[in-house]
């Protein structure tokens, strides 16, 4: 018999509560980063959501569960009104963690946000000085800049987080990223290698690491995690296509995260309109918990009904669920089937192959995130 409160749980009826929300407040942002999360499609300034509306959203997610909002983007610092959306957030209960590349903010307003409560910030490095940051970033003076923020977050004893992208173009100076990371007083590092959708994807052959790199920077994580225990958490995304398994995406469709666009789309992964066969619905018509709960999007692939071989008799499949839905979708048109990195995947062959052409590619000229960029580049390449 299980002890009360230890019953097994039902994955394929139970409504899991989401325990995070990322709320992309615009996708403004002075940076132009070619691996950057945002859609290929950036939203406007003039459909952003009012910081009245966050407001709202805010208190629906934490009346539906959720204990922790990343203020995200785009740059959030790109809104005059980020004072007024976090003092939201931080009244309805939520745990904030502006997530920044630091270009916008200055000594004063990041003390007001200090002042109004701000819980935790993540700082974006695209590499170790400024000359290099700058060329990936496509701003000059970013790199400079957010030394300035780190500084001031340290001053404001506010815990900070460290995001570095890490890409072909910059993995071999991973072990300068965590020194640098020390150096800024960072608690935690994100070693996030490239996702490769929206504008990484166009990216490809400038940023897909190679084997080596791969192997080496594995080493390197786990050589660095026991050298800094006490001193820094090192959180490892590593490059899916060199893996055996995938990684649980999301931790799993729909189970603990949600994702609000600049105009109110709410999504389960801030990738999923990559899938062009789902419907979103948007925050400014439908209730979030109704979303969370019913929408056809957020019960398309939660729990394991909708798997299909080899992830349908697979021991794995409670623990990946099954990979990432985007990646699927991209590589088979089918966003239930395996996802490709898996090495039990028939497209996996074909997957692996691909990530190997790129890495040897000699190209290192960014199609950097702008508005409209990806429709230029698409229009220069050649026919096939
Ligand atoms: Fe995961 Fe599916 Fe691969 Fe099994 S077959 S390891 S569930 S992706
Ligand atoms: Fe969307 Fe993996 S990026 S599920």
């Amino acid at each position: 018999m299980n002890a009360p409160g230890n019953e097994p749980v039902d994955i394929e009826t139970a409504i899991p509560i989401p325990m995070a929300m990322l709320a992309e407040l615009t996708h403004r942002c002075p940076l132009k980063c070619p691996y950057c999360s945002n859609p290929l499609e950036l939203t406007r300034r003039s459909a952003e959501l009012s910081a009245e509306e966050w407001v709202e959203v805010f208190r629906q997610a934490a009346a539906l569960g959720v204990l922790h909002v990343h203020l995200s983007g785009g740059e959030p610092a790109s809104r005059k009104d980020l004072g007024e959306i976090t003092t939201g957030a931080v009244e309805a209960g939520l745990y904030t963690n502006l997530i920044t590349s630091g270009v916008g903010l200055t000594e004063a307003n990041f003390a007001d946000l200090a002042a109004r409560g701000l819980d935790h910030v993540q700082l974006s490095v695209q590499g170790v000085d400024a000359e290099a940051a700058d060329r990936i970033g496509g701003f000059r003076g970013g790199f400079d800049t957010k030394m300035r923020v780190a500084d001031w977050v340290a001053r404001e004893g506010i815990p900070l987080t460290i995001n570095a992208v890490m890409h072909r173009q910059n993995l071999d100076r991973l072990p300068e990223t965590i020194e640098l990371a020390v150096k800024l007083g960072a608690r935690r590092l994100e070693v996030a290698n490239t996702q490769y959708h929206g504008w990484a994807d166009l990216n490809r052959a400038a940023l897909m690491p190679t084997p080596e790199q791969a192997k080496r920077a594995s080493e390197v994580v786990a050589e660095t995690r026991e050298r800094l225990k006490g001193t820094l958490v090192i959180d490892y995304v590593p490059p899916d296509h060199f893996a055996k398994y995938p990684k649980p995406c999301m931790g799993g469709w729909s189970r603990v995260g949600l994702c609000v666009k600049p105009e109110g789309k709410v999504l389960p992964c801030h990738a999923a309109e990559t899938i062009t066969t789902l419907e979103f619905q948007n925050v400014r018509d439908v209730p979030l918990e109704e979303i969370w709960k019913k929408g056809p999007a957020f019960t398309a692939y939660r729990g394991t009904h909708w798997m299909q071989e080899p992830c349908n008799s697979c021991e794995r499949k409670t623990k990946d669920w099954g990979g990432c839905r985007c990646q699927a979708f991209a590589w088979t048109g089918d966003a239930a089937a395996t996802d490709p990195v898996c090495t039990l995947s028939p497209e996996h062959a074909r997957m692996r192959a691909a990530a190997e052409t790129d890495s040897a590619a000699h190209a290192d000229e960014f199609v950097y995130r702008t508005i409209g960029g990806a429709d230029r580049a698409r229009a220069k390449e050649p026919a096939s």
